[in-house]
């Protein structure tokens, strides 16, 4: 598995993961309207190029299985905006994938990959929520080790979430002892 820069040449592949409303769903906020051209797809990857060209800590990256082409889908480290849109310097990994290319771990391995990024390039800590009742991801958070928090109003989106939070001296350790 390798993690890659989305390219315009992706944007049918976009299409194909952002167009489905059980994917969606856990990605934001309501209402959650699924993508529905090549147009928006191509906005997609651009606006992730302009955030990353605007703050090389805000990644997004696809994920391309071994011996595919194909991008399985995506996991980025983000800036986590507040509700009232205000931005207080956290930022919170995240990852979803194409339903073709679930149940191998590939989440769970592009998102350590993507966490030793961030913290190689001193990112002091990440976040990581996901609504109630999203279990998949739950167990992604679980598998890559994540200090739970808890259950509480989510900070940045609507509703509950499961909120998990790693400092990078944590996240070294951890990895240094797998
Ligand atoms: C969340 C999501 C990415 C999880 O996908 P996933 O395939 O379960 O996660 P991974 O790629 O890490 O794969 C782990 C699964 O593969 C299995 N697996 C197989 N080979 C594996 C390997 N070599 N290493 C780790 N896991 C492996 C694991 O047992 C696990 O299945 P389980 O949870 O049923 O035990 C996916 O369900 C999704 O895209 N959901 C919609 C979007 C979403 O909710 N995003 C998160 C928003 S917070």
């Amino acid at each position: 598995m390798h993690l890659r820069r989305y390219e315009p040449d992706d944007a049918a592949r976009v299409l194909d993961i952002h167009r489905r409303p059980e994917i969606i769903r856990w990605l934001g906020d309501p209402p959650h309207v699924p993508m529905s051209d090549l147009a928006e797809a191509l906005e997609w990857i651009e606006e992730r190029r302009r955030r990353e060209a605007r703050d090389p800590l805000d990644v997004t990256r696809a994920i391309v299985a071994d011996g595919t082409d194909t991008v399985a889908g995506s996991v980025s480290v983000a800036r986590a905006h507040r509700r009232n849109g205000e931005f207080v310097g956290e930022y919170e990994v995240g990852w979803h994938l194409h339903p073709d290319s679930t149940g191998r771990g590939l989440a769970t391995e592009a998102a350590r990959i993507l966490l030793d990024h961030v913290f190689d390039h001193d990112l002091p800590e990440v976040w990581c929520g996901m609504f109630v009742g999203n279990e998949p991801s739950r167990r992604v958070a679980e598998r890559l080790g994540l200090p739970f928090v808890g259950v509480r109003p989510d900070p940045w989106y609507e509703g509950d979430s499961r909120l998990y939070r790693v400092t990078r001296d944590e996240w070294r350790a951890a990895r240094t002892t797998e």
